[in-house]
């Protein structure tokens, strides 16, 4: 496996500050319930909205999220909960949701709690459901430690917490069955209201009139309110009247009351108005509607239509008819392409409709064949020039392909071996390496067999454990790798997971060792005549000779590993080689060479985006241009390269780094370099690189220009940030001395800090800055 090492994470949520989905369709109602929600949702830490399936609890918490966002300023997170199998991947889930990047091997609750501190944040778990009993306890820890944390649950119960307070989600206003109403009345019932919008968009002329009024006022009532059911029902006003509609219905219900007595009332509506809804379609929009049950994670109109059987074009017109019926929808967004999504309580009776019909294990076995081909495909372009797309694809996917694995784990090993092998690049670029390791070493242990993808999975979950620092456990994987690789006779597996081991053992500053496991691989490598180890070999090997100092070697090394590279069009490989190769020219004075070398390797990284790969190339540029005397250019470069770092969680320093920092260290100690420093710092990624590749008009953005930084990582101590909290009061620094017991001197170095770790020049951005971000005490 190639240099694919740590903190590769790109997703960086946390800088929206939000990720609640737009919505297509009008809210209606619920004016009491919000009132009252708002109010509760500023006082109490954890409010669970509790209620049947289909009656609006998550269209309810995503509007009261939406109304107070503004006093949670650091953020609003929606995290699906509803399609989680594992409690382990809970804590992991949200953090992913919230962009926190994996601290090594660090507990995902602990680093969550860590990340969260004091921040003001609202975190709504949608749909605990299946994971109550993981989900309480996490609740309770992160709401003991987080103090201005708070949660909103949706679940159909209580979660059973501590200082929880159950709201119970009730159906919509309904008519009452004695009154008589007229039709303008009736149109301002909260269930009503919604059954004319829904059904204007089937029959846009639908209106209640004197006709119809008691008609429509029994169906909503029959639907007890439910807004799911009232949605469903609705779809049909183009085709069937509402008596048609009503009959239906109340058929559907009969024949569920007698067929089970137990199904509390509410449910048996629902259910009745899914089956009507089911009933009506042609058997090809059936047979769709059952196989997208499938998608966990929505689809497109490709995933459909493999997954589905169908021919390409084939199933646009019945989707388009299940879409305005209300059983499935689009998801609102500018992505390409398309994607739709089954709300989770139709998602549950399409796969009880394809076990009924035995269509089970058929359609679990295309859906996993499906995503394999997907993860295979993705596996084998994303290291090519245009590659990063395929990091988007299976970002979008994410949810369809864990539910891949975790069928094919129990169903058909052979396939999950392979679905995870083809998904550790991609685990690597993101950074999630916990989940890479919790997800590879189940499958490693599901097949006995050696095989290929057994010793790429072993070698896959050597490269998760190693980037998370567990060096012990990493090398017994790779050495079962080699062992794998031995027994099949394969040589470049062989020579892989060699090069692997001396991956490890220079981490470790073992150089001999590492030589000697690169001597052999070589020696595999060219006897299997596999131009891809061979090149990843020369190149681990090239950084041992410019670990020792032999600059001659190691440019020769590295300068033949690119060339393999280019052969292959794997860009990675030519951009990793790149980065030290220029370093390499930068050691023996060659500094227009370094310069155009480190630009060509930042040109290929840059689609990838990985800000571990990124920060190497910016420290050599630091260091190129203090060499050259360009004292500003150079402190901001440096202060970009620790700035990615600190937020990508990476604490690397391999043995060749050791002397690195001394040319840098003395541009920065020039006059005029901290500001630069601090305002590089804070750069982003793409701000970094734009401004490293001369598109920023070479001049450095100042302090004032820059993106204020994000609460999380902007790395200010408790003190720190209790500092700015008081210089937000406007106190000076003797009041601030007084205030918190320690001399003026002191107070003022703090203010000092505060500002050169924010980069500003002023107190009044610092002060700004609190009052936006941080919650008052
Ligand atoms: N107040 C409302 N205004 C408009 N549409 C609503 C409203 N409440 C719910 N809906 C719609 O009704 C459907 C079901 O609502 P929602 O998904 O929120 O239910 P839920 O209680 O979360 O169900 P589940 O238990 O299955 O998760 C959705 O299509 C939603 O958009
Ligand atoms: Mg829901």
């Amino acid at each position: 496996m190639p240099e694919r090492g740590r903190g590769s994470v790109g997703t960086g949520l946390v800088e929206q500050r939000h990720n609640l989905p737009g919505q297509l369709s009008r809210f209606v109602d619920r004016d009491r319930e919000l009132t009252g929600l708002r109010r509760l949702v500023l006082e109490q830490r954890l409010l669970t909205l509790v209620g049947t399936g289909g009656v609006g609890k998550t269209r309810l918490a995503l509007r009261l999220a939406e109304a107070v966002r503004r006093q949670f300023p650091s953020g609003v997170w929606l995290v699906d909960l509803s399609l989680l199998q594992e409690p382990e991947m809970v804590a992991r889930t949200i953090a992913q949701t919230l962009g926190i990047v994996e601290q090594g091997q660090a507990d995902a609750l602990d680093q969550l709690v860590a990340e969260l501190g004091s921040q003001r944040v609202l975190v709504i778990l949608d749909n605990c459901k299946n994971l109550v009993d993981a989900v309480a306890p996490l609740g309770e820890r992160l709401l003991r430690s987080c103090p201005h944390l708070t949660l909103i649950a949706t679940s159909r119960e209580r979660l059973g917490v501590g200082g929880e307070l159950v709201w119970r989600v009730e159906p919509m206003e309904v008519p009452a069955s004695e009154r008589r109403y007229d039709a303008e009345e009736l149109a301002g019932i909260g269930a009503v209201e919604l059954f004319l919008d829904r059904a204007r968009r089937s029959s846009p002329e639908f209106t209640v009139d004197s006709e119809n009024v008691q008609l429509v006022s029994e169906l909503v009532r029959r639907l007890e309110g439910l807004p799911l059911g009232i949605e469903l029902a609705a779809a049909w006003c183009g085709v069937l009247s509402p008596a048609d509609l009503s009959d239906r219905l109340s058929n559907r219900f009969r024949i569920l009351t007698s067929r089970d007595r137990t199904m509390p009332s509410r449910h048996r509506s629902l259910r009745a108005a899914i089956d009507s809804s089911y009933d009506f379609l042609r058997p090809e929009e059936r047979f769709l509607f059952r196989r997208l049950g499938m998608f966990v994670g929505g689809w497109n109109l490709e995933s459909m239509e493999a997954v589905c059987g169908l021919q390409p074009g084939e199933g646009f017109e019945p989707l388009a008819r299940l879409v305005d019926r209300s059983l499935a929808a689009m998801q609102p967004s500018t992505a390409v392409p398309t994607r739709y999504r089954m709300l989770g309580s139709l998602r549950e009776y399409a796969v009880e409709k394809l076990s009924e019909a035995g269509e089970l294990d058929s359609a679990r076995s295309a859906f996993c064949a499906y995503f394999l081909h997907l993860a295979e495909t993705a596996q084998l372009h994303i290291y090519e020039p245009a590659g990063a797309r395929w990091l988007s694809v299976l970002d979008a996917e994410r949810d369809n392909w864990r539910s891949a694995l975790e069928f094919a784990v129990v169903e058909d090993p052979g396939a999950a071996i392979r679905l995870a092998a083809a998904l550790t690049p991609y685990w690597d670029f993101r950074g999630f390496y916990a989940e890479g390791r919790f997800r590879l070493s189940i499958c490693v242990a599901a097949v006995a067999e050696p095989s290929r993808p057994l010793a790429q999975s072993l070698r896959g979950l050597g490269l998760m454990a190693w980037a998370q620092g567990d060096h012990p456990y990493a090398t017994r994987q790779v050495r079962r790798a080699l062992a794998v690789a031995n027994r099949l006779g394969d040589a470049a597996a062989a020579a892989l997971a060699l090069q692997q081991l001396a991956q490890i053992r220079f981490a470790a500053g073992d150089l001999t060792t590492a030589r000697a496991r690169l001597d052999r691989a070589i020696e595999l490598a060219r006897n299997a005549a596999s131009q891809d180890a061979l090149g990843l070999c020369l190149f681990r090997l090239g950084l041992i000779e410019m670990a020792e100092g032999r600059w001659q070697e190691a440019e020769e090394l590295l300068r033949e590993s690119i060339r393999l590279g280019r052969a292959a069009d794997d860009s990675e490989r030519v951009a990793v080689g790149s980065t030290y190769l220029g370093r390499v020219y930068l050691e023996t004075n060659r500094l227009e060479q370094a310069d155009a070398t480190l630009r060509e390797s930042m040109r290929l990284w840059r689609p990838h985006g990985s800000p571990r790969q990124i920060a190497r190339i910016l420290e050599s540029m630091a260091a190129v241009a203090a060499e050259r005397g360009e004292n500003v250019h150079a402190a901001w470069l440096a202060g970009a390269t620790l700035g990615l770092l600190e937020r990508a969680g990476v604490k690397v320093a391999p043995p060749i780094d050791r002397d690195m920092d001394s040319r840098v260290e003395r541009a920065l100690s020039a006059p005029g370099t901290s500001r630069p420093f601090a305002a590089g710092r804070l750069a982003d990624i793409g701000a970094a690189m734009r401004y490293a590749m001369g598109e920023e008009e070479k001049q450095a953005p100042t302090a004032e220009t820059a993106k204020p930084p994000s609460p999380f990582g902007a790395g200010l101590t408790k003190r720190q940030l209790a500092v700015a909290r008081l210089v937000a009061q406007g106190l000076t620094n003797r009041e601030i001395a007084s205030r918190l017991y320690i001399s003026d001197r002191t107070a003022e170095g703090h203010v000092e800090q505060v500002r050169n770790k924010l980069g500003f020049s002023s107190r009044a951005q610092v002060a700004a800055w609190a009052a936006q971000h941080l919650p008052p005490l």
